[in-house]
């Protein structure tokens, strides 16, 4: 890898922990106005805890500030709805468009298993080879289809084929056995956090998944969707980033993140 992946790598994964706290509010691409994700305003205080921001150019151009610390990681995917078919995907963003965003990072999903699947896996082959010219890092997504199960098998093969075809990271879903997903994929995986759980289950998931090798989370709807979104996102910081107990992770939640524990946990890091 050359000095830019690397770089722009550094500015997702943290360079003193090795791991991200991505923050996910791409949903509208495909699911419109999702519960949480309404009024882009209650992202606002999310966004500097995260490291980095997974985000479409539309969100970014109206929503966010561009004086944000935070970096971001562009959705270059898309087409269908909700209503249609999800694996009609095609890249839709230049790289030209991302380096303009300041991006740090480019994703798209892979349908493995979907009906159109070989054509999202050669817009991953095109998306490397482009993203490569420029020293632009590739998320690859795992999405998975209604019919399919999250399983390990499932799982391991997606992101085992994304990391084949080139891909920089991956994110994909938690499962049971999930070390099994991490030990056959070569490059870091972060997990997306799926529909909205309850925040001791969610933080439990997240720790499952760091013991299991999992270096970060790209997570949205357990965030956003919380009753105390900045509680959530501090309470996960500190499981990915600490490595704090799920019991420890969620009185940071219950304390909405101003638990002196969360503090103490971010000056911590600040001085490390
Ligand atoms: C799904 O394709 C979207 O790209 C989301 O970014 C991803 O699913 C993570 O969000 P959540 O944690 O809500 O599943």
């Amino acid at each position: 890898m050359d000095f830019g992946i690397k770089n722009r790598l550094s500015k997702i994964f943290n360079p003193k922990t090795g791991k991200t706290v991505m923050l996910a509010v791409d949903h509208g691409y495909f699911q419109g106005p999702t519960t949480g994700l309404r009024d882009m305003k209650n992202i606002v205080p999310l966004v500097p805890q995260a490291d980095c921001l997974f985000a479409t150019r539309g969100i970014l151009r109206t929503s966010i500030d561009p004086a944000v610390r935070t970096s971001v990681c562009l959705r270059v995917s898309g087409g269908p709805s909700i209503l249609g078919e999800l694996s009609n995907e095609d890249i839709i963003i230049s790289m030209e468009e991302a380096l303009r965003l300041n991006a740090s990072g480019v994703g798209m999903s892979i349908f493995v298993g979907a009906k159109n699947e070989d054509r999202t896996i050669s817009n991953l082959g095109r998306l490397v080879n482009e993203a490569q010219r420029y020293g632009m890092p590739v998320l690859a997504i795992t999405a998975v289809g209604k019919e399919m199960a999250r399983d390990a098998r499932y799982l391991g093969l997606a992101c085992r084929m994304a990391a084949e075809i080139g891909a920089n990271f991956v994110k994909t879903y938690y499962c049971e056995d999930f070390h099994k997903v991490v030990e056959g994929c070569p490059v870091p995986i972060v997990i997306a956090g799926g529909k909205k759980l309850p925040e001791m289950d969610a933080l439990k998931m997240t720790s499952g998944a760091i013991k299991a090798g999992a270096k970060g989370v790209d997570m949205g709807r357990n965030i956003f969707q919380s009753d105390s979104p900045v509680g959530m996102m501090k309470a996960v910081r500190a499981i990915v980033h600490k490595g704090v107990s799920v019991e420890e992770a969620f009185e940071i939640y219950r304390a909405g993140g101003k638990s002196l524990s969360a503090e103490t946990i971010d000056e911590k890091m600040e001085k490390a």
